[in-house]
């Protein structure tokens, strides 16, 4: 899954993002932390913008492609491995950021509200915090058809292969088949569970203001004057640490 997705969106890759954050971010001198950073794809373009960035991240295998992507740059920046539900360094960032909808991988409300509670934490008072929201797609209608990659004699696919939707936790559940094939020989296998868990934009801001948060601004499709709609294809939420908390 590792090696399709660094094949999918290498460094630089862009949906808007990588020059939405990067301007956003602007003017912040101290540490960011990137929650799931994943093989390096924004985390690599904002150290060369000369942001002092650190990852967090769960899969030692994405890890493994973030730090070559990196040391390749001349970079070494701390990669930690954890969980977004766990990890906390005590008021060390400036800003926290959850690029790609990964915070909609948790399951449910709670795993959510952990999350970012642990943002909070590691903020600095002040901080600011940036993430993105995956919006509900169509849950019903033709399959996705296989998608495939290829780098020399490496041949990567990816394949849903059952997908199902729960209303009773406004979640999607896909099982995706990930297959490396080198010369045509089948090298591995692997079968992933992907959840994403569904929000309305003021239902998770108020979330963000439950924990603690200030100043909360939501804005669409890495657009600073657009506000969520019927058409999206992703949600910005923006929000900040009061400088004095009652904590
Ligand atoms: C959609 S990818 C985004 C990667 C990177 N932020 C980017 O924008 O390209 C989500 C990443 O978050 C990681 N991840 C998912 N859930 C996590 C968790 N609970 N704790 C830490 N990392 C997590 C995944 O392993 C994956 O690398």
């Amino acid at each position: 899954m590792a090696e399709i997705y660094q094949a999918r969106t290498p460094v630089g890759h862009s949906y808007g993002d990588v020059e939405y954050y990067t301007r956003h971010l602007a003017g912040i001198k101290g540490k960011i932390l990137e929650m799931g950073s994943g093989t390096g794809r924004i985390l690599v373009r904002l150290l060369e913008a000369d942001f002092d960035v650190e990852g967090l991240e769960h899969s030692p295998d994405m890890i493994a492609i973030c730090r070559a992507n990196c040391e390749s740059r001349g970079f070494a920046p701390a990669l930690h491995e954890g969980n977004m539900t766990s990890f906390v360094n005590p008021e060390a960032y400036e800003a926290v950021i959850i690029p790609a909808g990964t915070i909609t991988n948790l399951d449910g409300r709670e795993l959510t509200r952990a999350a970012l509670e642990c943002c909070w934490q590691s903020l600095v008072p002040g901080g600011r915090f940036i993430l993105d929201l995956e919006i509900p797609g169509l849950l019903t209608g033709p399959q996705q058809p296989l998608k495939l990659w290829r780098s020399g004699e490496d041949l990567w696919t990816i394949e849903i292969v059952h997908s199902t939707f729960n209303p009773a936790k406004n979640q999607m559940v896909e099982y995706v088949r990930y297959e490396k094939w080198t010369s045509g020989r089948l090298m591995g296998t692997e079968l992933h569970m992907f959840r994403t868990q569904h929000w309305v934009p003021e239902e998770f801001a108020a979330l963000l203001r439950e924990v603690g948060f200030v100043d909360v601004r939501i804005t669409a499709n890495y657009d600073d004057d657009a506000r969520p709609g019927p058409r999206d294809n992703d949600w910005s939420f923006h929000a900040t640490k009061p400088e004095a908390t009652t904590d």
